[in-house]
């Protein structure tokens, strides 16, 4: 038997920018988890069984474009191991999808890594995360590279896409609150119409995500030189300026006044926004007052994350 797990992820600033080459940070979400076990089996061939999704079939019966099916099969063919037969793929997670906390990356990366040590053969984190970022692309069509990169290294990053990773030194940990709209959102469609709409008016968007970039590169800094709670404004303006891209939602809208109200440094929508999940800075103390208020407000769930 062989097992690997992998972390939720969320994106402190720069979602969407990011696409079209501004920095982003992202930090690892350890409180969720993607988990996937390989046994042995009798019959021959390879199945998957990931009960979260109802999937239990042979990978053979999958198509092409199967975001899980197509890590198998990548994977298996980076590991030149393509006659692999007689196992059972089980993949669980915690990692509520469709919701900006990075559960397409984290399977893959978990899937991924559990065949490497079944076939005791040795990945780079650099070829895990190349692999995740192909099936990104089934989900995502699009995708910046940010999910596969946070989720495989695991730790804080500072990430701007097709450049090499930069994780960021966190000299002072601090402590934010998920709170979840309980609304499942397509990355894949928010991330279509903001490049509608950018074709629409391109100098319109280009000034908005140079906005962003700018504040994601100051709030980098802020965390570099251990100065985090000077960065919550910094989410409110983040905040507003998705809100004039057409991503945020009412919903969390909602959620990010209510953080604000019960005394977050600042709060914003976080990934690709119209559902999913909002964070919240907040001075450690003040975390659990936070969290109530965001339930009471309607979120389905809260995450208390430090990060270190
Ligand atoms: O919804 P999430 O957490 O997968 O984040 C998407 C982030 C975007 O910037 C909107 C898209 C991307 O590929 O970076």
């Amino acid at each position: 038997m062989s097992k690997a797990s992998a972390p939720g992820k969320v994106i402190l600033f720069g979602e969407h920018a990011v696409v079209y080459g501004q920095p982003a940070l992202a930090v690892p979400v350890t409180q969720v988890q993607a988990e996937v076990r390989i046994d042995k089996i009798f019959s021959p061939g390879i199945r998957i069984n990931a009960p979260n999704i109802q999937l239990n079939d042979k990978l053979d019966s999958l198509a092409a474009s199967h975001p899980l099916a197509a890590t198998v099969r990548n994977t298996l063919a980076t590991l030149e191991a393509g006659s692999l037969s007689g196992v059972a793929i089980l993949v669980r997670s915690t990692i509520p999808v469709a919701s900006g906390l990075g559960s397409g990356a984290a399977v893959s990366v978990a899937i991924i890594r559990a065949l490497a040590k079944h076939l005791r053969k040795d990945l780079t984190d650099e070829q895990v995360s190349q692999l995740a970022f192909e099936t990104e692309k089934l989900y995502h069509g699009t995708p910046s590279g940010i999910d596969n990169t946070v989720v495989t290294y695991a730790r804080p990053v500072y990430f701007v896409k097709g450049q090499p990773i930069e994780i960021l030194r966190v000299k002072k940990p601090f402590t934010i609150v998920i709170g979840d709209t309980g609304i499942p959102a397509s990355t894949k469609e928010s991330v279509r119409d903001v490049r509608i709409q950018r074709h629409k008016n391109p100098e319109r968007y280009e000034t908005l995500f140079a906005a962003i970039g700018s504040i994601t590169r100051t709030a980098g800094q802020l965390i570099e030189n251990g100065m985090p709670e000077s960065f919550g404004p910094l989410m409110d303006e983040n905040h507003a300026l998705l809100r004039n891209m057409g991503v945020s939602s009412p919903e969390l809208d909602n959620l990010v006044e209510a953080a604000r109200k019960a005394g977050a440094l600042g709060a914003k929508m976080s990934g690709g926004g119209r559902g999913g999940n909002m964070i919240a800075l907040v001075q450690p103390g003040k975390a659990g007052a936070v969290a109530r208020s965001l339930k009471e407000a309607g979120a389905v769930n809260t995450i208390i994350n430090k990060v270190v």
